[in-house]
């Protein structure tokens, strides 16, 4: 299998495939209030789009696929959409990133139809708050969600909390304990400054060294670090002793990952996005849509590759990032 390594020397084996820019929640540091997405059926990705280009990209050694949003529980076909792409050659893991909403009514289709895990977005226990950061979520239907996805066998399930100054950060320690007892995994994430909302989010923001300072005195020390998997994505994991769980620290402000990227994104319309932190994209729908052959595309997506940046510039120009909503990229 050739290996898709960018002028860098970083080894791309990850592709984030958002299916739909729509989304049930409005989570406030990721859309701006009155943000609508300017996306008609015919524009996104087909069947045959994604199962095409999700070949090419196993061709080139990509072996992990996560299906993202917008929301992806919302697109019809989803669960044919999973099917496909854990039937292609090469993929090995096709984790799903949702907010848990549908995913009681999902979980079980979606696990016989290739998905192995599932990371969900929760930010606060408490439905009024949980309400109000989601802008309407019910934080009743996420927790039956990720009972539904434990009982599915996906594994492993990670709760990603986006931690916030004065928002949440009086609920990092029963988050953890919620973690613990529903045996799953939590990860800590810093707001980013993408979009107007994560923007104005950074307000809130806390830093890898605060939430840390959190966690180490609630688990009073009973942290054993993790290395991590090639395949695996930024975070900082530590295995909670003496519980099924691990903690994790997404700290892409405070602390560079970028050194060890191993993604590229692809959105729904089929732009492919080389870095997160970055403008650039190269169309693979009108790639797919043209007479080139499946060699040529493959050599277009060598070349987009070759132009991935060395890294984000989340700290030097924070109002001039992208003009893109975190809801538009898929997280
Ligand atoms: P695992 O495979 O489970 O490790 O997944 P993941 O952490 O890659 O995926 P997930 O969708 O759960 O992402 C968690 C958070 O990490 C989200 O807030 C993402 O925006 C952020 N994130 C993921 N990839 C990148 C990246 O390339 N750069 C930056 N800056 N943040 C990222
Ligand atoms: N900063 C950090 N994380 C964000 N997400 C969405 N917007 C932001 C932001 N501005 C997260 C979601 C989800 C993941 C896919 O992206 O909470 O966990
Ligand atoms: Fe990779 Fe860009 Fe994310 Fe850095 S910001 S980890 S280079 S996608």
């Amino acid at each position: 299998m050739p290996k898709l390594i960018d002028k860098f020397g970083r080894e791309i084996n990850y592709l984030r495939l958002s299916i739909t820019e729509h989304c049930n929640y409005r989570c406030f540091y990721c859309r701006d209030d009155e943000y609508t997405p300017n996306c008609k059926r015919e524009d996104i990705l087909s069947y045959e789009d994604i199962q095409r280009i999700v070949r090419l990209f196993a061709e080139l050694g990509i072996t992990k696929v996560r299906l993202t949003g917008g929301e992806p529980l919302i697109r019809r076909g989803i669960v044919k959409i999973a099917s496909l792409i854990s039937s292609v050659p090469g993929i090995t893991d096709v984790p799903l990133s949702t907010n848990a909403h549908l995913l009681e009514k999902f979980a079980h289709k979606l696990h016989k139809n290739g998905v192995n895990r599932v990371n969900i977005s929760i930010d606060s226990l408490i439905a009024k708050k949980f309400e109000e950061i989601t802008r309407g979520g019910d934080i009743n239907e996420v927790i039956k969600g990720i009972d539904a996805a434990i009982a599915a066998g996906m594994n492993p399930i990670k709760i990603n909390v986006v931690a916030m100054r004065g928002v949440n950060d009086d609920e990092i320690e029963s988050m953890i304990d919620f973690a613990i007892e529903k045996g799953i995994d939590i990860r800590f994430i810093e707001t980013m400054p993408i979009g107007n909302a994560g923007i104005e989010a950074l307000a809130q923001h806390m830093s890898e060294q605060d939430i840390l300072a959190k966690i180490t005195q609630h688990l009073e020390g009973r942290l054993t670090p993790l290395i991590s998997k090639k395949t695996d994505g930024p975070a900082s994991n530590f295995k909670i002793d003496g519980t099924k769980s691990t903690i994790g620290i997404i700290s892409a402000v405070s602390n560079h990952f970028c050194d060890t990227c191993n993604r590229v994104r692809l959105t729904a319309k089929g732009d492919l996005i080389l870095c997160l932190g970055q403008e650039d994209s190269i169309s693979l729908k009108d790639a797919v849509h043209s007479d080139l052959s499946d060699e040529e595309i493959k050599q277009l997506i060598i070349n987009a590759i070759n132009k991935k940046p060395e890294k984000h510039v989340f700290n030097s120009v924070v109002d001039n990032i992208s003009n893109r909503q975190m809801v538009e990229i898929g997280g």
